[in-house]
């Protein structure tokens, strides 16, 4: 780091300026994306320069600078709790002998002779994060993470946008109550937020427990908010008066607070029981739509609990009696390379089917050619797999006693198997390898397609995944703007098999229905590399029109290319390319392939023939001081007559209204259509507005 001192005053602007995008850009990374590409050592360091220099030139300091950024803490991260009464963890058992060491600890430590019976109540060990709820006079004060056990980070805002946590509790309650659980994500809703990520061209969690601590830890309470996180309360903290008297009287009394109890919980009297109760657990584990990793064993009565106290930072009262991680032994058939829509190799194991925990398993992830070359994987060879909370199943290793003595090294393709020719290349510090041939090869055209008439995109009814395969064989959709042109191919298409005059002349419809469509959805349906649906709104929120936002883009690209400097100084490279990436949200990497799209001529080609096929709206600007609902959460449930969900969301959203999927206290409307059901009753027992959809359609101005 060069000293402000040493700084001349251009080249301090110039440094202030490199330093807001590229903190900007890390914060993305880090916050957003949970996927951050430097140290917090390094990150910190270019906070501290950007306060120097600051210092140095107060006149230089800029609007934007991260100094001053709204809603971002000064460092990076939260502020810290102290825990008053520690977050301790559990002692460790890993067999059955281990269990009745336990137990006889207990009984040796209480004085108990064996016959005495002992209740245990005997849970799920939630594999999740734990955390404190603070409750003041009964309302939701604070909340944290556990951290070190004595120390958290205050993620209150973001436990508040979590519909299971109570924001007040019912009935009577301690003035100081902290209620400690587990955040965890649900294996349903973890797919579903993959498929988002990678729809949106984020990197996919690795697990359910990695994306639950990336979503908590959410530096914006409203990103939090669109994650599924859920929790189980198990535990309490500081308590300022303690009237239940065993832990399955306290759960008792949870529940009627109003916070989330594993249901498998059961209190059990000797060994026996206890054991029998593990087993029970761990078959129905494949079973449960959320991980866990062992059982949880405790000792019901707190007088007892109280006596047997800690040892270290570990109750003697509890024990956590882990599973072994699942895993068997499969041979591997084949290495199958897939290739995504931006050109991506996956390679992915193609097994001997097998069952793992309950599940069966022929497939397995191998993420890239490093982690191949790691394990020395090779086709032939016997491998061990696991599920270990993980829902895709992975490699541990290969069983080399049993590898075939004519096995060779798996040799990583270096041409792409779209024809066997087009190289592949790898980025210098990438672990992704990718088809070099953007354009003629036949897997990314067909991806960028799906994408394009996904749900978040064009959302082409009756135009889904078979079908855009089925007429891109046929030839018939090469490029987006051939969806258009498909009408050309009316009478062969009704005669082929599965469509009739009706589908045909619905899918017609339903197509040029689709002319008309927002900004944000035709620069999200483009593709483009890091270009999700929350940069596409960005783009369209700054640029609000098609032709405005191309040509920026084009003179960005062309900037870029002009420069050839390696510096990432984007006010270098000129004004439109460092405009792009003063948009709050938008980095330097972001900006760069944007302008490599818009660097080829064949998407600027395209992108004039959609121009001219379309009826691209402006971006709206919420009207948010004119609209009743401006501000308002909005729940929608049941069927729509008039327009889709997507769409409803979108006009709700577009009023400057939340849109939640759940009902919770915090529900302002709740549109109900035909067939609502849960979300109606709960509606109703909050006292929450409940519209249909012709009151709603009138209250946003729709009519009337
Ligand atoms: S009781 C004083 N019960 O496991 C002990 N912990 O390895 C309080 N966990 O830090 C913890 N499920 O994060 C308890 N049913 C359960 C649990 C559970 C998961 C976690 C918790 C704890 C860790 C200890």
């Amino acid at each position: 780091m060069k000293k402000p001192d040493k700084l001349n005053h251009n080249q301090a602007k110039k440094r202030l300026a490199w330093l807001a995008i590229a903190i900007k850009e890390h914060d993305q990374r880090y916050y957003q994306e949970d996927a951050p590409t430097i140290s917090d050592a390094e990150y910190d360091s270019l906070r501290r320069e950007n306060d120097y220099i600051e210092t140095a030139f107060p006149e230089l300091i800029r609007s934007d600078s991260p100094s001053r950024r709204v809603g971002a803490s000064p460092s990076r991260g939260f502020s810290k709790v102290q825990h008053h009464v520690p977050m301790l963890s559990l002692g460790n058992a890993f067999t059955e002998s281990d269990v009745e060491d336990f137990l006889a600890r207990i009984h040796r430590f209480l004085n108990l002779d064996s016959k005495n019976t002992l209740g245990l109540i005997v849970e799920p060990k939630i594999d999740g994060l734990s955390i404190s709820l603070r409750y003041e006079r009964g309302h939701f004060s604070r909340g944290a993470t556990r951290g070190d056990g004595f120390e958290g980070e205050n993620v209150t805002e973001n436990l508040r946008t979590l519909m299971e946590i109570p924001d007040r509790i019912s009935g009577q309650a301690p003035d100081v109550l902290e209620v400690r659980g587990e955040v965890y994500i649900n294996h349903s809703d973890f797919a579903l937020l993959n498929q988002n990520r990678e729809k949106n061209g984020a990197t996919p969690f690795a697990n359910p427990r990695n994306s639950a601590a990336g979503s908590l830890r959410q530096l914006n309470p409203a990103e939090t908010a669109k994650r599924p996180l859920r929790v189980f309360c198990y535990a309490w903290g500081e308590v300022s008066d303690q009237f239940w008297r065993t832990q399955s009287e306290f759960y008792d009394q949870l529940s009627l607070w109003g916070f989330p109890v594993n249901p498998l919980s059961k209190v059990c009297y000797n060994l026996d029981e206890v054991l029998e109760t593990y087993r029970v657990i761990e078959t129905q584990r494949a079973f449960l739509d959320y991980d866990i990793d062992g059982v949880v064993y405790k000792v019901d009565r707190l007088d007892l609990q109280e006596r047997l106290g800690f040892v270290s930072r570990a109750p003697r009262w509890a024990i956590a009696h882990k599973f072994p991680a699942e895993k068997a032994t499969t041979v591997l058939r084949d290495i199958e390379i897939q290739v995504g829509r931006t050109g991506a190799l996956t390679p992915v194991a193609r097994l001997e089917p097998v069952t793992v925990g309950g599940v069966v398993v022929s497939n397995a992830t191998l993420h890239n050619a490093d982690e191949i070359k790691r394990k020395d994987i090779r086709i032939g060879d016997t491998l061990r797999v696991q599920r270990a909370g993980d829902v895709i199943p992975q490699v541990v290793e290969v069983v080399l006693e049993a590898r075939p003595k004519d096995s060779a090294p798996y040799i990583f393709p270096n041409v792409c198997p779209c024809n066997q020719k087009t190289l592949t290349v790898r980025a210098p510090g990438e672990a992704v390898t990718r088809c070099s041939g953007e354009f003629s090869c036949p897997f990314q055209k067909v991806n960028r397609l799906k994408h394009f008439v996904s749900r978040d995109a064009f959302n082409i009814e009756g135009l889904g995944v078979k079908q855009v395969e089925a007429f891109f064989k046929l030839g018939w959709i090469r490029v987006p703007s051939d969806i258009f042109d498909l009408k050309n191919h009316k009478v062969v298409l009704s005669e082929l098999e599965g469509w009739g005059e009706k589908s045909v002349s619905n899918l017609l419809t339903a197509i040029e229905d689709c002319r008309k469509i927002s900004l944000d959805r035709v620069i999200f349906a483009l593709g483009i590399r890091q270009t999700g649906q929350a940069t596409s709104n960005l783009l369209a929120y700054h640029y609000e029109n098609f032709q405005n936002w191309i040509s920026a883009m084009l003179l960005a690209a062309k900037e870029r290319s002009e420069c050839i400097s390696t510096v990432k100084t984007p006010e270098k490279v000129g004004g439109a390319f460092f405009e792009l990436c003063s948009i709050d949200g938008i980095g330097i990497s972001m900006a760069d392939d944007l302008c490599n799209f818009f660097s080829d001529h064949r998407n600027v080609v395209e992108l004039n023939r959609l121009a001219e096929i379309l009826t691209i709206q402006d971006f709206q600007r919420p009207e948010s001081n004119n609209s009743e609902v401006s501000g308002k959460t909005v729940v929608f449930t049941g069927s729509l007559d008039t327009m889709t969900r997507a769409e409803a969301k979108a006009g709700a959203e577009k009023l400057g209204a939340k849109v939640s999927g759940s009902v919770s206290r915090k529900t302002d409307f709740l549109v109900a259509g035909p067939g609502a059901g849960s979300k109606e009753t709960k509606a109703k027992e909050l006292g929450i507005t409940i519209l249909n959809e012709q009151e709603w359609r009138l209250l946003t101005g729709l009519d009337g």
